[in-house]
């Protein structure tokens, strides 16, 4: 059959152009070499030379016939006849890891589980089982299932807002479920850098892999230095590689550009890093509120500074959060000229996820 060979970034563009034009024949997308993918036409599409189709060139190949639409259709025969509740119904995938959580019924099919799933995802290299984070560090507790290569590591490359991005599951804390708070992020630094008139130096001192930065550092002009960290070694090794990456592509030298593996309390002791930051971000949930005090001496205290950060707390307490952030915020002495507090989720019955941010004034 003939396929349209094209780059893999262009796949949805041709599929729906071919769809359009009554072109794309029922066969899967075939992965080609390197990067490539082949589109599979119809009899009826235009001759192999014909100017529409680019430039680009028509592979004959054999058809891939579209395979089981759910994981579940690849177990072993005699499973399929088990109950559906026993099967998981989510899993998580980061680069080329998948992670599944299993309740006591599926442990015993955890093998061909994971087979079925690699056999379903071709972009998945290893099943991993997913009992939760533990830990300070809020990393994930993970048993390998199985691994289509052999290969055990769990660090893998992920994308996000266009940006690839080290991570691990199994060492370092990340969510891409925050994603939508980074472009927040960047948004409010943007309106913040408007209002100061200059760049900003940001501070990350919970950054795990740094999952904050691509967006700012990408933004021209936005920065002018950061200061970050984590207290996890392991999340500043990667953090460390990515940020190495980011920063190739910046133009002008930061400075500060600071990368500490540290406890972010201590931060306040250090004079190359106390009074430094006009924009503080504070991403320890659990703690992120009792840590404050001890975070706020990061912040360059003159003129307006930026607080963001994330907690979960009770969701009766939305209102006292907000006043505690103020008398916390009077108590270096500066004034709190807007404090918002925005639920972002339920956690549980009673509590909740909580992006709060503040501007701080010093006279
Ligand atoms: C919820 S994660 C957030 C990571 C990152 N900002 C993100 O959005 O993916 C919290 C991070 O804080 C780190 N951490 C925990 N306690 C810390 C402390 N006392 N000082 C600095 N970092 C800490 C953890 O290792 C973890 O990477």
């Amino acid at each position: 059959m003939r396929h349209l060979r094209v780059p893999s970034d262009q796949t949805q563009v041709w599929l729906h152009r071919c769809r359009q034009e009554g072109w794309l024949s029922k066969a899967s997308v075939l992965q080609l070499d390197e990067g490539m993918r082949g589109i599979p036409l119809l009899d009826e599409a235009p001759d192999d030379e014909d100017e529409r189709w680019q430039g680009h060139s028509i592979v004959q190949r054999e058809p891939k016939q579209q395979g089981p639409s759910h994981w579940t259709d690849r177990l072993p025969t005699p499973l399929r006849a088990l109950p559906h509740e026993i099967w998981p119904s989510a899993y998580e995938i980061q680069g080329d890891v998948l992670m599944v959580k299993l309740e006591a019924d599926a442990w015993e099919h955890q093998h061909a589980i994971a087979q079925a799933m690699l056999d379903q995802l071709p972009n998945v290299r290893i099943v991993c089982a997913d009992k939760g984070v533990t830990g300070d560090f809020r990393v994930r507790e993970l048993t390998t299932l199985a691994s289509r290569d052999g290969t055990l590591s769990t660090r893998t490359r992920i994308r996000e807002h266009g940006t690839a991005m080290w991570v691990d599951p199994s060492e370092a804390y990340f969510s891409a479920r925050l994603s939508t708070q980074r472009q927040d992020t960047l948004e409010r630094l943007q309106s913040f850098r408007q209002q100061l008139g200059r760049a900003l130096v940001v501070a990350d001192p919970y950054a795990g892999v740094g999952p904050a930065l691509p967006l700012l550092l990408a933004e021209p002009d936005l920065l002018s230095g950061y200061l970050v960290g984590d207290l996890n070694p392991k999340a500043v090794d990667l953090l460390t590689l990515n940020l190495a990456t980011w920063s190739a592509k910046h133009e002008t030298d930061l400075s500060p550009s600071l990368l500490v593996c540290d406890d972010a309390r201590a931060w306040q002791h250090d004079p190359s890093r106390r009074g430094f930051a006009d924009a503080l971000l504070v991403n320890l949930p659990h703690d992120s509120l009792t840590h404050l005090p001890a975070l706020l001496p990061i912040l360059n205290q003159a003129e307006q500074r930026l607080l963001r950060g994330w907690a979960i707390i009770e969701r009766a307490a939305l209102a006292q959060t907000k006043e505690d952030l103020i008398t916390m915020i009077e108590g270096t002495g500066a004034t709190a000229e807007s404090v918002e507090v925005e639920e972002i989720k339920g956690f549980s019955t009673t509590r909740c996820f909580i992006a709060f941010n503040a501007i701080l004034a010093w006279k």
